[in-house]
């Protein structure tokens, strides 16, 4: 774990792993991670060989199925995911070893750390999929959308670049769109309940739409 100035809410460990997955925590993660070095900014295109098309950073992917599945469709794109939960780390790797997925890689802490140090203009696109939503008002500066982290964002993604957002919860697609309205750096794009026609659902998705939430997409477009 790095050493952060960053608090983090949510929980790094969940019930202890499986045998394959804690295999393959120990055989491919070192190859697939991203660790933070003294020499910073941080290239993120030396990342991968071969050179990538365009990256694509995900912040809290979770199980990791939408990660891999966008990263099996789009072999020439890199992909970065970022995720401090061990057992959501242990899941991506699976999936990337079952689908062979070459152009992933992982960043497991805390996206702050990561958004720190990447040079302007290096991503193509960002995801951020059902962030934790922290309904409660006394709970509401730890959300992962802020001024703060919305700047970063607005300096690491490239012109015409985008961030991709999903929530099934009211008041934080409320406070995402303020927040972007606020920031200089994005316009608003598509705002809908309707998914995207390259959609990939995921777990946490279906359950919320089970449970009889209607989840919101939303696209903001880098200016
Ligand atoms: C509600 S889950 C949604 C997971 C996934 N995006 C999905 O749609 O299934 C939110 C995820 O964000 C991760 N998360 C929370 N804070 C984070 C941070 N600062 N950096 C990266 N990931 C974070 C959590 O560990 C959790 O896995």
């Amino acid at each position: 774990m790095t050493t952060s100035l960053y608090r983090l809410y949510g929980r790094r460990k969940g019930r202890p792993l499986r045998v394959r997955k804690n295999q393959l925590m120990m055989d491919l993660l070192p190859a697939v991670k991203i660790d933070l070095v003294d020499e910073k900014p941080i290239d993120p295109s030396k990342f991968f060989n071969p050179a990538p098309s365009k990256i694509w950073l995900e912040i809290g992917f979770g199980g990791g199925e939408h990660l891999a599945a966008q990263a099996k469709r789009h072999p020439t794109i890199g992909f970065i995911g970022c995720e401090p939960f061990v057992n959501g780390v242990a899941s991506l790797l699976d999936h990337m070893e079952r689908e062979h997925l070459s152009n992933v890689r992982i960043f497991p802490d805390d996206a702050r750390l990561l958004l720190d140090v990447l040079p302007t203009a290096t991503i193509d696109r960002c995801f951020i999929l059902f962030a934790d939503p922290w309904p409660k008002g006394r709970h509401a500066s730890r959300r992962f959308i802020g001024s703060e982290t919305l700047s970063r964002l607005g300096q690491i993604i490239k012109k015409d670049g985008d961030v991709r957002l999903a929530t099934d919860d009211p008041s934080l697609t409320d406070w995402i769109r303020g927040a972007f309205h606020k920031d200089e750096h994005f316009k608003r794009g598509e705002d809908s309940t309707q998914c995207p026609t390259d959609w990939v659902s995921t777990r946490y998705e279906q359950k919320a739409i089970k449970a009889g939430r209607h989840p919101v997409y939303m696209r903001y477009i880098r200016l």
